[in-house]
């Protein structure tokens, strides 16, 4: 059975929650595996948009299992939130349909106290973090002092794990000039939590396995994007999770030989949020433009997305790391209009080709991209639904980004709405 693994091989923001929301039709489990409500994920179903942040896409559609994995760091008060905004928006969401990995661990509020004293005290040489506390939760879990889910069953458990917890981040605040840890108040929000949470742990990586064993076909729903990944992102300007394909394995608890097909998903074009190297970044007319007609404006923050030409090293360079099978290609109604497009198709750093980004931020800095033009086309291609519809030129660019990342076009998307999309190749099919 293929189980299909959905990962950003950009900077985020590649369409993700479109794609996954489509696919989640053929499939029984959407499981999330890293990251957090850092997450924006847009769903755009007739006059319904849904913005997801911690919940799997999939939740929307009835009869669907949505997990969230251990390899996701969880801010409980945001996911009622989130379950409460849904249920506003008609999607009803209880432990039939939803459940949490009793491993998972939390996101505290003193998380993202401490995201916000580090980026103030970088001052310019700050990450641009979306504020959630992500790498702070991804700290303490690695430093064995994290609360997890199950943590919160057991009082005496919460106790001692608090006083490891607090040990730490008071001695940190004082360093930052932050007052110490409301001990009390702290426990106290998370005893009231606990019988709202507890209902929906799990031991998740064994409902995986029933799952699989049952023949039900999994979705696992990456966060973020291949470029902002801990090992392989532009570090240190990236999230603090793994958001390459193999999280999906050890984020849920499953061998990796439950990864079946691997679909990349990549924008026509490129955007960054936050700080950090985008060697084919634009600061002029097309630049703004690739802005506007994306609407490229951050899901959960709000910011400004950077916006610049697609970068074929790049994304060849992510598909081989993730081992992408096929790529869904979004927004290409983005570049309806332009005269000309360009892709970038290799670097010049010091007199010197480079068909990858190397990792020294001294050479990153001075990259600059050797591009290839390309002709536009001036005919609409928003909301086509098959090849057909697609003007020749649109084809020619499509076949060029195949070209260039050495990686098939699966999926096509031309708009926001679900039904706007043209399927290549089925990641589902065996
Ligand atoms: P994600 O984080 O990868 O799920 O992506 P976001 O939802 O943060 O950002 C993608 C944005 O582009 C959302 O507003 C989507 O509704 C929109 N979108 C997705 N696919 C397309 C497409 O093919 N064309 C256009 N014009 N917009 C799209
Ligand atoms: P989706 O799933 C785009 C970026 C932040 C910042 C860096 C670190 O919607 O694609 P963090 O808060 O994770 O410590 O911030 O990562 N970032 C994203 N950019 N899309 C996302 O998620 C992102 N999640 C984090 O802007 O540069
Ligand atoms: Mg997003």
């Amino acid at each position: 059975m293929a189980n299909v693994v959905v990962v950003g091989a950009q900077w985020g923001d590649e369409g993700k929650g479109k794609i996954v929301d489509w696919l989640s039709e053929r499939a029984d489990v959407i499981a999330r595996f890293q990251g957090g409500h850092n997450a924006g994920h847009t769903l755009v179903i007739g006059e319904t948009v849904f913005k997801l942040s911690l919940l799997p896409s999939g939740i929307v559609r009835p009869g669907k299992l949505a997990v969230i994995g251990n390899g996701v760091v969880l801010d409980p008060w945001a996911l009622f939130s989130e379950i409460d905004r849904l249920a506003g928006q008609g999607v009803a969401i209880s432990t039939e349909n939803l459940m949490i990995a009793e491993n998972t661990p939390l996101i505290l509020p003193l998380h993202q106290d401490l995201d916000k004293l580090r980026e103030d005290a970088a001052g310019k040489a700050k990450i641009g973090t979306t504020g959630r506390g992500i790498g702070p939760a991804y700290e303490d879990k690695v430093g064995r002092r994290t609360i997890r889910v199950a943590d919160l069953a057991d009082e005496e458990t919460l106790d001692s794990r608090l006083d490891r917890l607090l040990a730490h981040h008071d001695a940190l605040r004082k360093g930052l000039g932050a007052s110490p840890i409301d001990r009390a108040d702290l426990k106290a929000r998370l005893m009231e939590i606990a019988p709202q949470l507890l209902p929906y742990a799990q031991p998740v990586w064994k409902i995986m396995g029933d799952a699989r064993k049952a023949g039900k076909r999994i979705l696992f729903e990456g966060a973020q994007g291949s470029l902002l990944d801990i090992d392989f992102g532009t570090y240190p300007y990236v999230t603090s999770s793994t958001t390459t394909s193999g999280a999906a394995a050890s984020g849920t608890g499953v061998g990796p030989g439950a990864i079946g097909f691997v679909l990349g998903i990549v924008k026509a074009y490129t955007t960054r949020v936050g700080e950090g190297p985008f060697p084919t970044e634009l600061d002029d007319a097309d630049g703004q433009r690739l802005g506007e007609r994306g609407h490229e404006f951050g899901t959960v923050t709000g910011r400004k997305r950077r916006c610049g030409w697609f970068d074929a090293v790049l994304v060849r360079q992510t598909c081989a790391i993730s081992g992408v099978n096929g790529i869904a290609l979004t927004k290409l109604d983005v570049l309806d209009g332009f005269e000309t497009l360009k892709i970038c198709t290799g670097y010049e750093i010091d007199g010197v080709t480079y068909d990858y980004l190397p990792t020294a931020a001294a050479l990153q800095a001075k990259v600059t991209p050797i591009y290839e033009e390309m002709e536009g086309w001036q005919e609409s291609t928003a909301g086509a639904r098959s090849w057909a519809e697609l003007p020749a030129a649109a084809i020619k660019y499509v076949r060029r980004v195949e070209e260039l990342i050495q990686c098939p076009v699966a999926m096509l998307s031309t708009s926001p709405e679900r039904d706007d999309t043209i399927l290549v190749t089925d990641p589902f099919a065996d």
